[in-house]
């Protein structure tokens, strides 16, 4: 079953509640499924530079989709400490024409998601993956905030239960559900 993982990183619960919601909408397609993994957990190369086996779900996927909250206008330190620890995986492209796609929570209803959601796809670029877009016509109640290249969701002065809004996470489970249709249809031409 062509499979979706979405690695995240999230330092106060809003990005991981939005996580969730994508992996909910991955999973409306029946036929792929999906897992979720906190970025947190993947440990740095060893001093030989290889990667634990916590990793080996990350090669063995169709798709990537890569979230974080936005802090200081870019991809939060948690999450660029994963980008980095892919260094050897650049090295040999094991994760080559893989799909990848992103999300990124902030507080402002701007607040510089786009320079994230950027830095996302170029480090997919880098990898040689294929960025699948957020494709929901913004900005309505749905994609609120108009974004095109990734999914973007806001987050209010409130604990995860509250804030991001209800349209947000259906935003993400929209987008989740994209990204599994992209990558079930990819993964019967390979
Ligand atoms: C260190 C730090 C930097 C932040 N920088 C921004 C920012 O540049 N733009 C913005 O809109 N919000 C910013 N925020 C707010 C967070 O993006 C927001 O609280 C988000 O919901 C946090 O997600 P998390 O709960 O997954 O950590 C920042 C928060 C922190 C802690």
């Amino acid at each position: 079953m062509p499979s979706v993982v979405i690695v995240y990183q999230s330092g106060f619960g809003h990005t991981e509640a939005i996580a969730k919601s994508v992996v909910e909408g991955v999973r409306r397609v029946e036929t792929t499924d999906a897992a979720l993994i906190n970025a947190d957990d993947l440990k740095g190369p060893g001093s030989d530079g290889t990667l634990g086996p916590e990793w080996d779900a990350l090669h063995r996927a169709d798709a990537l989709v890569f979230g974080c909250p936005t802090y200081m206008g870019t991809v939060s330190a948690g999450f660029k400490r994963f980008m980095d620890c892919s260094g050897n995986i650049w090295g040999e492209q094991r994760w080559r024409d893989k799909l990848a796609a992103g999300f990124t929570v902030a507080g402002g209803l701007s607040g510089d998601k786009l320079n994230t959601l950027v830095a996302m796809s170029v480090f997919a670029a880098q990898h040689s993956m294929v960025w699948v877009s957020q494709g929901i016509m913004g900005a309505g109640e749905i994609n609120r905030m108009g974004s095109y290249l990734g999914m973007m969701a806001q987050a209010g002065n409130a604990p995860p239960s509250e804030t991001p809004p209800p349209e947000d996470h259906e935003t993400a489970r929209r987008f989740g559900e994209r990204v599994a249709r992209a990558t079930a249809r990819w993964a019967s031409g390979a």
